[in-house]
């Protein structure tokens, strides 16, 4: 009989706090912190590299760190020749995030510092992540539509080479400030999901590669990462502002989950939304394509009156990738390009100061039965 005593349970680990860190706060009414920052400001006033910076240093950069640190991680850019022969290798039609995923995983055997977890060596191995997560993105989408690859062009930041290569077109400075701002707002957002599952790897102490290749893993579902991609085919099926209210209802009829909508950790909104949202009525607004926002809205107000649950980010990423130019099925591994930030600093603090990540299940299944042997298995 079990002597067994067990913890508290809670469904889904809500509510249970499962570790420290000092990477990024979340406050269930609406704020969000990195390294103790407020990212309102920061998403419209800094870059990428100068958060991912603050997220894996602790510290903002001085002018000369960050421009160290930006041309640092754009020195490590490039994919190794082999890497590239493995995209091409894949099934026409394979999805973006599994690229994704199959390219970090195979980027692990190209790196020196693989196996030394010590603070310094994952944050070399942190940048070259940050560096190729966006060229297996760009690269794979590319040789996906059967294109030529396009060169980095160093001198180009983060944001502004990952346009580029996808596109060719050196992009303005108000598409570069954008998605500067996007990459920000999704840069972290403490023990979400894909985070998470990259700590639990890491906790082993598996390798960097490992825990991040967890993390586009788990990044994927339509719950997480997943569901900027899902909010924009609903997007385009409602296509218009005075279809959204009854698609909504009966959606809800159908009980269905509605992508975009609800949070485990916001309840009175999600701190992300509103610099999103305005970051769709801009570019509706600068391309004449003003009817993603209506919608957004219409459904938010029906959703809350229905349910009082509340947008998330990914509903306003959807449409802004898409007057981006970007196609839907980026919009997941998008989201990985800016978060592997997070996730290489929640590794470095993981590895910093390790327990292993190993929690207590309850167990619903049979109560102990006596075996009965089947055959006596040749033995006399
Ligand atoms: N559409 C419809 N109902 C929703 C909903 C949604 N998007 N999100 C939550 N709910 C409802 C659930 O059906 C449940 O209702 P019930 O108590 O009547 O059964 C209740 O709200 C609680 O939802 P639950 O799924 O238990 O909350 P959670 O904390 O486990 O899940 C999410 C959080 C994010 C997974 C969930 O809100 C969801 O699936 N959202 C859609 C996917 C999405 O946008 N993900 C991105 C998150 S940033």
């Amino acid at each position: 009989m079990s002597t067994d005593t067990k913890p508290a349970y809670s469904p889904g680990l809500a509510g249970v706090v499962a570790g420290e860190t000092a990477i990024c706060s979340v406050d269930p009414n609406s704020g969000l912190l990195y390294r103790g920052y407020d990212i309102h400001e920061m998403a419209s006033l800094a870059s990428f590299e100068e958060v991912a910076f603050l997220l894996l240093n602790g510290e903002l950069p001085t002018g000369e760190q960050l421009a160290t640190f930006t041309k640092e991680v754009a020195a490590e850019r490039a994919l190794p020749a082999p890497v590239i022969d493995m995209l091409h290798l894949l099934p026409k039609g394979t999805h973006p995030m599994d690229m994704l995923r199959t390219g970090v995983s195979m980027l692990c055997a190209f790196d020196k510092d693989l196996n030394d977890n010590s603070h310094d060596a994952n944050i070399r191995k942190s940048k070259r992540l940050i560096a190729r997560l966006s060229s297996l993105v760009t690269n794979g989408w590319r040789i996906s539509q059967g294109e030529e690859l396009i060169p980095d062009k160093p001198n180009l930041t983060h944001a502004g080479n990952f346009f580029y290569k996808l596109t060719g077109a050196v992009p303005e400075a108000w598409q570069i400030r954008m998605l500067d701002t996007i990459f920000i707002l999704y840069a972290d957002h403490e023990f979400n999901a894909s985070t998470f599952a990259a700590r639990v790897t890491a906790s082993t102490l598996a390798d960097i590669y490992a825990a991040v290749t967890s993390a586009c893993g788990t990044l994927k579902g339509p719950l997480h990462g997943g569901a900027n991609e899902a909010s924009m085919k609903m997007l385009d099926e409602i296509k218009t502002p005075d279809r959204a209210e009854k698609w909504m209802m009966d959606a809800l009829a159908r009980k269905a989950k509605i992508m975009g909508f609800g949070h485990r950790v916001y309840k009175k909104g999600d701190s992300r939304v509103p610099v999103m949202r305005e970051i769709a009525r801009d570019l509706g607004k600068r391309l004449g394509r003003e009817e993603w926002v209506p919608i957004c809205e219409k459904l938010e107000a029906t959703m809350e009156r229905e349910k009082h649950l509340c947008a998330n980010v990914d509903l306003y990423a959807a449409p802004v990738f898409t007057m981006l130019g970007f196609p839907p099925e980026l919009n997941t591994p998008i989201f990985g390009v800016s978060r592997v930030a997070g996730w290489c600093a929640h590794v470095v603090e993981q590895h910093d100061n390790n327990r292993l990540i190993r929690p207590r299940s309850l167990y619903s299944g049979t109560p102990e039965r006596p075996y009965k042997a089947i055959s006596p298995n040749g033995a006399k």
